[in-house]
């Protein structure tokens, strides 16, 4: 294929393919089949590979990530990226109504009303159409690009559907993460004994400062639009442009409303008091704005805010009922959370039960006493929380709350380390939920990833003093499982059922057990449950030592040494491997055949046998000479400088002009890090 007849390929499968992903996640309405969609899909990306410098920068292959930013550069913003004004009661709204009408010098004004999305604030400025930047608000006057990450975000276009007024424009809105995509990725940490996220907007925005653009592509996220800006200042009204920008195939939510004077505003208000729980995206409020763009640069600015609009907060659900008790939760690193037992009470669309206290202080300083009311708040985290104790209805005099002393489950005296909240429990060896908690680490998806296993059966081999750490799993037999019975307590119906392992499962479990041993070094490390080393610590560990052996023997400044890893994680990995009972577990588990070193054979292929590269600039994952012996290790040669016999070069960022131009005259391929890590696999 010609570079010629290459180019307007990839013109058309990226319109193509922009066009049918707006059908699909704006419109419902897809006209292909999701295989055709990734057939389609494939043949851009293979395309892209072989001609790196004909893609577009409105490409759909953007959705699925791979980039990686290192450090987001900073950006200015072109209009300054303000906030609004709070209001809390019907009062202050009439206030602001008032100073509208007296700016103004007329009642001739119309209001839109829209929700106030709870997510992060994010500026698109689009060229001819076509998404420039993704920047966030930042101080308001100058902000981070996250371009790489916005573009995986489905709902935002790549290139807009219709003809803008203006040349270039800004796009503004709120990026979220609707509220089952958040619920579903807790669900998921759970499984993975991961912590849990607080709520959807501090997900999102971590999410959208991630450096790998992949992840972020599987985080789900969505956007809803609510402002266009211009130099021109091409609409009349804010209505008009919510009107354009969803004509332009932006995702702009039906939810807004035009207002004729503020008591219209109120209703509104009540309205979505309680309907916003229906919707797929967190609200905290309401945002009201004059219609009418000229009105609007008419009341102008104050320092912070425009005058023009102002956004009512909603009330944070409460409730008052009576506190029954306090039990105890001890948690997979032992520490201890103090949890309230509640009167059963409805708040915002759910029964709560229960609420954390979260560590002896808190109970301090809420000074609260069993049998107390207390008033409960949902906030914009899934863990409601103890806000205060009505004091007027307290009955005699009843005593401060004891906090414990020794573990609830285990009787072993707690510890509270100096400069530390958190009580735990030392009783790292044998306290159930602490021993649980590591197996169910240790099986959990990204670790060894033995499906067939869950928490409900972990606890019965326990119990059954059939486990007591992770290396046991490897010796159960068939025999064993099978017809198991065990019982099983479910904490929501304070009631026990009886649970059997049947044949089939009992099959399966052993099966998946023994495939387990097939996975790599940085799996069986990361399931060891170290603390602070999460999966990509692993991965990091597992590159540079290559093996446990290498680790076992590594000091701690040798660990610090690794790329990214800090003290923290250094002194907990020492400490870890100094305990003889760990150290036991990992032999078992050596000894039942996991893999304890990376496997350097599989590394090595004939992939690129017969053909010469040259490596130039900076790159993200690799370092230069890490990226030459991969060619190297995989049959490839690779020289200092371009010449006609030079197949590809390897392009990083910073890469000097001079090559660029020498390898476009001699017809010679550049490869991005991506492309190459595609003909590596690929090939
Ligand atoms: S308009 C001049 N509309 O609220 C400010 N903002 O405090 C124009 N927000 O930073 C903002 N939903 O993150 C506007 N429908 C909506 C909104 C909204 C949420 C957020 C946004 C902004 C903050 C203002």
């Amino acid at each position: 294929m010609t570079q010629k007849q290459a180019k307007e390929k990839i013109k058309t499968l990226t319109e193509e393919l922009n066009y049918h992903n707006y059908l699909y996640y704006q419109e419902n309405k897809p006209v292909i089949s999701d295989y055709e969609f990734d057939q389609r899909l494939k043949r851009l990306e293979q395309l892209e590979a072989d001609f790196p410098e004909l893609k577009l920068p409105h490409s759909p292959t953007f959705r699925v990530g791979g980039d990686i930013t290192k450090e987001f550069e900073t950006v200015v913003h072109q209009y300054r990226m303000l906030s609004l004004g709070n209001t809390y009661s019907k009062e202050e709204l009439f206030d602001f109504d008032g100073r509208v009408k007296r700016g103004l010098g007329t009642d001739k004004y119309e209001y839109i009303c829209e929700l106030k999305f709870d997510g992060v604030a994010i500026s698109l400025r689009y060229e001819n159409g076509v998404l420039q930047k993704g920047i966030t608000r930042g101080d308001g006057t100058k902000g981070d690009d996250i371009t790489t990450n916005i573009k995986t975000i489905k709902t935002i276009p790549l290139e807009i559907k219709a003809n803008s007024p203006a040349n270039s424009f800004e796009a503004r809105g709120e990026v979220f993460m609707p509220k089952e995509a958040f619920n579903a990725l807790n669900l998921q940490r759970e499984r993975d004994g991961e912590a849990l996220l607080a709520n959807p907007r501090n997900t999102t925005s971590g999410t959208l400062k991630m450096q790998d653009s992949r992840i972020v592509a599987h985080r789900k996220l969505d956007c809803y639009i609510y402002t266009y800006l211009d130099d021109e200042n091409s609409f009349e009204t804010q209505e008009s442009s919510l009107e354009f920008l969803a004509e332009a195939g932006f995702n702009v939510s039906p939810t807004y409303r035009k207002c004729k004077n503020i008591n219209e505003v109120l209703n509104y208000i009540k309205e979505w008091e309680q309907k916003r729980h229906e919707l797929i995206v967190e609200t905290d409020g309401i945002v009201v704005k004059v219609n009418n763009i000229s009105q609007q640069e008419e009341l102008g600015f104050t320092a912070k805010n425009p005058r023009w609009a102002i956004s009512y907060k909603f009330k944070a659900e409460s409730a008052a009922t009576l506190l029954k008790g306090i039990t105890y939760q001890v948690g997979r690193t032992g520490a201890i959370t103090p949890v309230a037992e509640l009167n059963p009470v409805l708040l915002a669309g759910t029964t709560i039960k229960r609420a954390s206290l979260h560590n002896a202080n808190e109970i301090e300083r809420l000074d609260v006493r069993i049998g107390d009311t207390v008033n409960v708040e949902k906030g914009g985290d899934i863990i409601p929380k103890i806000t205060s104790v009505d004091l007027s209805t307290r009955k005699g005099n009843p005593a401060p709350v004891t906090y414990i002393r020794s573990c609830p489950e285990c009787n072993a005296e707690l510890i509270r380390k100096e400069g530390e909240v958190q009580h735990y429990c030392p009783n790292f060896q044998s306290c159930p939920p602490q021993v649980l908690g590591r197996i169910e680490h240790f099986i959990s998806r990204n670790a060894m990833n033995i499906e067939t296993l869950g928490p409900r059966t972990i606890k019965g081999l326990f119990d059954k003093e059939l486990i007591q750490n992770m290396s046991d799993l490897y010796s159960l037999t068939f025999e064993q499982i099978n017809d198991l019975q065990f019982e099983e307590f479910d904490e929501t119906t304070d009631s026990t059922t009886k649970r059997s392992i049947k044949e089939k499962t009992a099959t399966n479990i052993i099966r998946s057990i023994k495939a387990s041993k097939q996975q790599p070094f940085e799996r069986v490390l990361f399931g060891l449950g170290i603390r602070y080393v999460g999966k990509t610590v692993a991965e990091k560990l597992a590159d540079h030592f290559k093996s446990m052996d290498a680790i076992l023997k590594a000091s701690e400044e040798e660990i610090i040494n690794v790329h990214e890893i800090g003290e923290r994680i250094a002194e907990s990995i020492i400490i870890h491997l100094q305990q003889p009972e760990n150290l036991k577990i990992i032999s078992s588990l050596r000894a039942a055949g996991l893999n304890f070193e990376i496997e350097e054979k599989e590394r090595r292929t004939e992939r690129l046998s017969g053909l010469t590269f040259v490596v130039s600039g900076v790159f993200a994952n690799y370092r230069r000479e890490e990226l030459k012996n991969i060619i190297k290790d995989n049959g490839g040669k690779v020289t200092g400088s371009i010449s006609s016999k030079t197949n590809y070069l390897v392009a990083g960022e910073n890469m000097g002009p001079a090559k660029k131009e020498k390898a476009d005259s001699l017809g010679i391929r550049i490869l991005d890090e991506l492309s190459f890590k595609k003909l590596l696999e690929n090939d």
